[in-house]
């Protein structure tokens, strides 16, 4: 099995290695091919993918190289895990929202658009490159927004699915909480990706019995304290939220909190700096402790999970992924992506059958999909006026002045990422 990971300089990639090399049963890689334009980055990244694998006696032979085309040839599955711009656009997209007094975050509301803008049309650049080598080769998407992104995956009529690591993070952590093995534990997980909710925490298996409400009698404060949302609010939805849905339901706290300490893409690229300077020891041969810093926990093995199902080797029945609705949740249109419960197989994914949604949550999941299918256009097409109308339709934004001013910064703080501005 051959394996492509688009992005492969990325400082997360030793997670996805550590992933790899562990779980290999479940996904036997025989060669893995990091593909990245930064060379020097990618020279200190493969260097240390090599060592963890012979430190975890993996024989799977890894390979590094700038050229996308040679990258792809004759790989099954092909990793999106890429960042237009770098930390620097996304500081950016941290930043400049603020200034209207907006959520700055780079998955939702202006910056989340701004970086959709950036990265639809390279993302569909390298997916038709893909599908020129390879036709039959999964894309698994990982670059953000996914949700935007797999749409326009699969509206171009790539072989896609979008990913995220939030519902395998919940559902490890509910795990430990319950004193159960992880693969026990069953979310009801519904939502648009970075705007979803766990409605129900089943033991064993999509049937099983919904512990939810026990869980959040006992553990309420923890569940409440990692969201950083306020332990009422869990009280009063008797469901669990995403931490994204703190920009919503705690926007203007948000925004007063970020406008009093560094961005996260500043804390991040310091980071960066930090693990590849680590990364260019040839004495670790370990992912290390300070990769636990970023919130990428657990990506790789939802990765090994979702390649294994899609390539026939076994892996999870039922996963977390982004696909077309068609009618699943039958508010939304059928070409709209959501983030859902999937039996996971050869064909992709199908989503599993999911309960009428409470009109709290559907009503903000088909405003954002609203919003995701304008992202989209303006994406496609650019101009100012469809970047203006987005806006407008995001509930983070909504007045007609915001997305006035937010409009004028997204193009002159992305004009060089942006064919049409
Ligand atoms: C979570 C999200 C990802 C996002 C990441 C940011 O893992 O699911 O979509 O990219 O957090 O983490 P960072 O360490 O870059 O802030
Ligand atoms: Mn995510």
């Amino acid at each position: 099995m051959k394996l492509t990971v688009v992005g492969g300089g990325s400082t997360y990639t030793p997670e996805l290695i550590d992933g790899f090399a562990r779980l290999r049963d479940t996904l036997p890689v025989e060669e893995l091919v990091l593909v990245d334009p930064a060379a020097e980055r990618l020279e200190l990244v493969g260097g240390l993918a090599r060592r963890i694998f012979a430190k975890q006696g993996h024989d799977g032979r890894i390979v590094t190289t700038s050229d996308l085309d040679a990258g792809v040839d004759g790989a099954d599955a092909v990793l999106l895990q890429l960042r237009v711009g770098g930390q620097a656009a996304r500081e950016q997209d941290e930043t400049w929202p603020l200034e209207c007094g907006c959520v700055g975050q780079e998955t939702t509301g202006a910056g989340g658009l701004a970086k959709a803008l950036r990265t639809v049309p390279v993302v569909l650049d390298i997916a038709e490159r893909v599908r020129r080598t390879n036709p039959d080769a999964w894309i698994i998407d990982f670059t953000n927004p996914v949700g935007i992104v797999t749409r326009a995956l699969l509206q171009a009529g790539h072989k896609a699915v979008g990913l995220c690591n939030v519902a395998i993070s919940f559902q490890r952590k509910f795990a430990g909480l319950l004193g159960v093995t992880p693969s026990d534990i069953h979310l009801d997980h519904v939502g648009l990706n970075h705007l979803t909710w766990e409605t129900a925490v089943r033991l064993g298996g999509p049937e099983g019995e919904d512990v939810l409400p026990e869980l959040l009698t006992e553990h309420r404060d923890t569940i409440a304290g990692d969201l950083r949302l306020p332990r009422p609010l869990l009280d009063r939805l008797g469901v669990v939220p995403s931490y994204y849905l703190r920009y919503f339901y705690a926007h203007d706290e948000v925004v007063r909190e970020l406008g009093t300490k560094p961005s996260r893409a500043a804390e991040v690229a310091q980071m960066e700096r930090q693990l590849l300077t680590m990364y260019g020891d040839p004495a670790l041969d370990e992912k290390p402790e300070l990769l636990a810093k970023r919130g990428g926990a657990y990506y790789s093995e939802a990765a090994v999970d979702l390649a294994a199902g899609l390539l026939g080797g076994g892996g999870s029945p039922y996963q977390v992924v982004n696909t077309l609705n068609r009618g699943t949740l039958p508010f939304l249109p059928d070409d709209a992506v959501i983030e859902v419960q999937a039996a996971v197989g050869p064909k992709g994914p199908t989503p599993l059958a999911v309960p009428a949604v409470d009109p709290l949550y559907a009503g903000l999941m088909a405003n954002v999909t609203a919003y995701e299918d304008l992202a989209l256009t303006a994406a496609l097409r650019g101009g100012r006026d469809r970047v203006f109308k987005a806006l407008l339709a995001h509930p983070l934004v909504g007045q007609y002045a915001y997305a006035e001013g937010l409009t004028d910064r997204l193009i002159a703080h992305n004009r060089e990422h942006l064919a049409w501005a």
